[in-house]
């Protein structure tokens, strides 16, 4: 099979690490891709939001398969455009990444089908937003632009003050465009939060391992939201029991809310979830694999990926069994210093060979070969990952990892895990 992955940071590259061990496939393509994946995929510059472009790309290598992966082409239909060529996919359509592509849409389809989740009311006039949480006088509060926002859409003020100033960011500023043309203002939750990742045909969903996320830029939960800066999996929060109820009222209600909405969602629905004292409920729904938790999650799953893909695609994924490696997985991401506001880039990185580091396996964000030397080419550089027979050891491989990797100003958490260990 030949198969096309489009997308270019640290998920896409573990996708590709993942399909690669199939031995159905004997080509892989990534579009635009990056400079360590380009070791394990032919890499064309092609952006992923680049419809026609991805479509045109895809006839020319003869792809089996295109698995799309970014939340904004998903958003953008790109697996209607590739389906109307006739090419198998994995990524919901256009209809169904609404539940990512709309924060409104998302908390009304919760709403109406009792699936648990913080309590909140919709905007779009931003004096009705202030008068609204004036008036209310709950602190923290939580505001969130409908549409994306590269995961930055999220305000939580403490005060009055904070909440005016993002709410003038968010719908006068349009710091986000469009996305901030309506808001979700929110109950705050408070408790453990846990990514689950599903694969589901629209008939039937299945879990995968469980992950914890940790978002904010330094060690302790400090500093500014990123897109991630380590995972674990699994998620020593999502016990047996919980996992119960959030089949019970959370992933199986929401597959056949879609498919009541006429909306059938097939591919990887990522449920972020909180377990609060009165259960779990949902924080945000993703249309695609998460950021970095896929670079914890896959290397556990052992069933051959394609397969998942195909059973998907058919319809057919009841009858499949996924099967799943005990051991533990640990991600360290390294940053360019100044993540997530502005870093440099091109610095030189040294430490891997063709990209990768022996006792982990390293998965590529932001990087580029540049005459043949690897360099940084974005925010988040690299994902260093081990799978260990308990968290410790596998922490331990993977920050041993991280030890022999360089360059300038990189900057890293040195507490991935401990919350999980303290669980
Ligand atoms: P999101 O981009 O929706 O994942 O939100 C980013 C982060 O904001 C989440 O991971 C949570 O830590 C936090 N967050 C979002 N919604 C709430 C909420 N209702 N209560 C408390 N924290 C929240
Ligand atoms: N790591 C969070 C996300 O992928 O949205």
């Amino acid at each position: 099979m030949r198969v096309l992955v489009v997308g270019s940071g640290g998920r896409e590259h573990a996708l590709i690490k993942k399909i690669k061990e199939s031995p159905r496939v004997d080509y892989i393509a990534c579009a635009p891709g990056n400079g360590g994946i380009s070791y394990d995929a032919e890499c064309f510059n092609v952006g992923a939001t680049d419809i026609d472009g991805i479509v045109n790309l895809a006839k020319e290598i003869r792809a089996d398969f295109v698995v799309v992966a970014p939340d904004d082409p998903l958003v953008l239909g790109m697996v209607d455009a590739l389906n109307a060529e006739g090419f198998k996919t994995f990524g919901p359509n256009k209809a169904a990444a609404i539940i990512e592509g709309s924060k409104v849409f998302s908390k009304n389809l919760m709403l109406k089908y009792g699936i648990p989740t913080a309590d909140y009311k919709v905007f779009d006039n931003p004096a009705d937003v202030i008068s609204y949480i004036k008036e209310k006088n709950e602190f923290p509060t939580v505001i969130k632009a409908d549409g994306l926002a590269l995961g930055k859409g999220v305000i939580i003020p403490e005060n009055l003050d904070e909440a005016v100033a993002g709410v003038k960011e968010i719908m006068e500023d349009k710091i986000f465009g469009a996305s901030g043309n309506k808001v979700v203002v929110e109950e705050f939750l408070t408790g453990p939060e846990v990514s689950v990742l599903a694969f589901t045909d629209g008939k039937c969903v299945k879990p995968m391992v469980s992950s914890m996320d940790h978002k904010r830029a330094l060690d302790g939960d400090k500093g500014l939201n990123t897109g991630g800066m380590g995972t674990v999996s699994p998620n020593p929060y999502y016990t047996d029991e919980v996992a119960r109820e959030c089949m019970e009222k959370i992933f199986l209600p929401t597959i056949n809310a879609m498919n009541a909405e006429s909306r059938t969602f097939k591919g990887c629905l990522y449920f972020g979830l909180m377990i609060t004292p009165k259960g779990p409920k949902v924080i945000e729904y993703n249309c695609r694999f998460g950021d970095p938790e896929t670079q914890v999650v896959l290397p556990r799953l052992k069933t051959d990926i394609v397969d998942i893909f195909e059973a998907i695609n058919s319809g057919t994924l009841s009858d499949l069994k996924i099967e799943w490696d005990e051991r533990a997985c640990a991600c360290v991401i390294m940053a360019s210093g100044g993540y997530p506001k502005s870093y440099p880039k091109g610095l030189e990185i040294t430490g891997l060979e063709d990209g990768n580091l022996d006792g982990v396996t390293v998965y590529h964000a932001g990087t580029k070969l540049d005459g043949g030397k690897l360099v940084t080419a974005g925010g988040r550089v690299l994902g260093v990952t081990a799978l260990g027979d308990t968290l410790p050891e596998a922490l331990d491989k993977a920050y041993d990892g991280v030890s022999k990797i360089h360059f300038e100003n990189a900057h890293y958490r040195k507490d991935i895990g401990q919350r999980a260990l303290k669980a």
